[in-house]
């Protein structure tokens, strides 16, 4: 099976990406006007970057990074990793971790001194296999 990871088209909204999303949460039933304003949202920001795994000509997996520019560490940079999913089929076959380097490389390319990430207990052994550190605690204010 050949896996492709690149960044994501507009045209790839409507080949799998969102059905890929729901594996994570409920995601396809978004309106088409408000997906392609999130699309064109990201598309216009340079550090803000959505990967995804094309494989049989529709998309499998996906996942994002945006880079956080900080005064703290002398003006230094933070990736941080998001909605990480492969769709149910096409799990553990590697795809995960064809994403997962490919967002790190980009983290470290753009200068971030650290890439964090927030996971479900059930991933925490996937992620400190790839050399990830359980850290600080994450709290959220639902609005
Ligand atoms: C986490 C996820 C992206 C991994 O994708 P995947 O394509 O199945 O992962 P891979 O096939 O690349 O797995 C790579 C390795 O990690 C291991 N692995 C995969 N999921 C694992 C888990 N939950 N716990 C421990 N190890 C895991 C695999 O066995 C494989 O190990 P091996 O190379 O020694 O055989 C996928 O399980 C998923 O989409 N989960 C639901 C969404 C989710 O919870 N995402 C949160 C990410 S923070």
């Amino acid at each position: 099976m050949e896996v492709k990871i690149r960044e994501l088209e507009a045209g790839d909204i409507w080949n799998g990406f969102l059905e890929t999303l729901d594996h994570l949460k409920p995601t396809s039933g978004i309106r088409r006007e408000k997906a392609e304003e999130v699309f064109r949202m990201i598309d216009s920001n340079p550090d803000h970057i959505v990967l995804v795994a094309e494989a049989g000509g529709s998309i499998v997996g996906t996942g994002s990074i945006f880079i956080d520019h900080k005064f703290i560490h002398n003006g230094g940079r933070v990736g941080h990793i998001e909605d990480t999913v492969v769709s149910g089929e096409y799990q553990k076959r590697g795809i995960g971790d064809m994403l997962m380097d490919a967002l790190v490389e980009i983290s470290a390319g753009k200068g971030c001194y650290k890439t964090a990430l927030n996971c479900p207990d059930h991933i925490i052994p996937f992620q400190v296999r790839r050399g990830f550190k359980v850290g600080l605690q994450n709290m959220r204010y639902d609005h």
